[in-house]
């Protein structure tokens, strides 16, 4: 959607910042619709918008009801900061949004402004709670596993999933991109930690759809907490995501550099024909698996997370 954000996650932007694209070359609302219309055809059903922070970029609320209104996309969602929600929550749930996924990495204010740079915890709850009263569920939270992430956090989120329903995913640290100085942690330590919190009785929950997530739940609970580990326990098999970065390309793996554009066909007048031979391409490169472990710390990937989508 763009590559601007409000927040300065520091595990996703560079110490130095980002060079905006310039506006031309950031896909119109009207071509990213053609597309997303194009790759329907070839059997998407599910559309996330992400950036940077999607809800910077206005006319979204109209975006999200042409996208609905195309009858084809049955799992529309946003990957959002939380900050700028509470004023458009419901008016994107009546054009058809049906989820967001919201970043919330701790809930201390100072270790969320050390964290976001510029964000206030105070708004991104108000974020959350805007995004249950507007009924865009399943809300899912994103946390991201860095050194910043206390154990009253986790015993906040612990309690969190079991009075509301809401799926938690502890996210593994990616070193690409942000400032290379954040310290991950182990996500399996992570979990045992929390499985320890719980008592006994945390189990394997049955997860819905094919995300990389794998969930838990507490009998009793009204939420799931989950784990995606891109890094410790790949999921490239079985990876069915295609990324559409704001200036038009095609990203079959998120931790590759391999880029096809499709903005330069389409702004030349491709027809359908040749933009969803473009998407097939796409796909085609995706790769088995992903290269970057964690002992290649942090390696010079050409963009950065605001500049690809998360
Ligand atoms: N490692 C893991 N997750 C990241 N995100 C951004 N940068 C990173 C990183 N380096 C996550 C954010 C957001 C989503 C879009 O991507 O938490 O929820
Ligand atoms: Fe913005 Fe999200 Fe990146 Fe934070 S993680 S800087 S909120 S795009």
């Amino acid at each position: 959607m763009t590559d601007r954000c409000n927040y300065r996650c520091t595990y996703c932007m560079p110490p130095g910042g980002v060079d905006w694209l310039p506006p031309s070359e950031i896909l119109t609302y009207e071509e990213m619709l053609r597309l997303i219309a194009v790759f329907a055809g070839e059997g998407i059903t599910s559309v996330r918008l992400t950036g940077g922070e999607p809800l910077v970029r206005k006319g979204i609320v109209a975006f999200v009801a042409k996208v609905k209104a195309l009858g084809c996309i049955r799992d529309l969602s946003l990957t959002t900061n939380g900050s700028l929600l509470p004023a458009i929550a419901t008016e994107l749930k009546a054009a058809g949004l049906d989820r967001v996924n919201i970043s919330l990495d701790t809930i201390d204010p100072d270790r969320f402004t050390r964290i976001t740079t510029c964000g206030s915890l105070e708004e991104t709850l108000r974020g959350v709670e805007s995004a249950f009263r507007a009924g865009l569920s399943p809300v899912k939270l994103n946390v991201v596993l860095t050194e910043f992430l206390a154990e009253s956090d986790l015993a906040y989120f612990l309690d969190m999933a079991v009075r509301f329903p809401v799926a938690i995913r502890f996210i593994e640290y990616m070193p690409i991109g942000g400032s290379g100085l954040v310290r991950g942690m182990n996500p399996a330590a992570v979990k045992e930690k929390l499985a320890a919190m719980a008592g006994s009785g945390l189990e394997p929950a049955e997860s819905k759809g094919s995300g990389p997530a794998r969930y838990y739940r507490l009998p009793g609970a009204s939420g799931v907490w989950g784990f995606i580990t891109p890094l410790s326990e790949h999921f490239c098999g079985s990876c069915n995501r295609m990324r559409l970065t704001a200036d038009g390309r095609l990203k079959p793996c998120l931790l590759s550099d391999r880029e096809i554009d499709i903005k330069t066909p389409l702004r030349a007048g491709a027809d359908d024909a040749r933009l969803a031979e473009l998407f097939r391409a796409a796909v085609r490169a995706k790769p088995e698996r992903h290269s970057l472990c964690r002992a290649s710390g942090h390696p010079g990937f050409q963009r950065c997370m605001p500049q690809i989508g998360g």
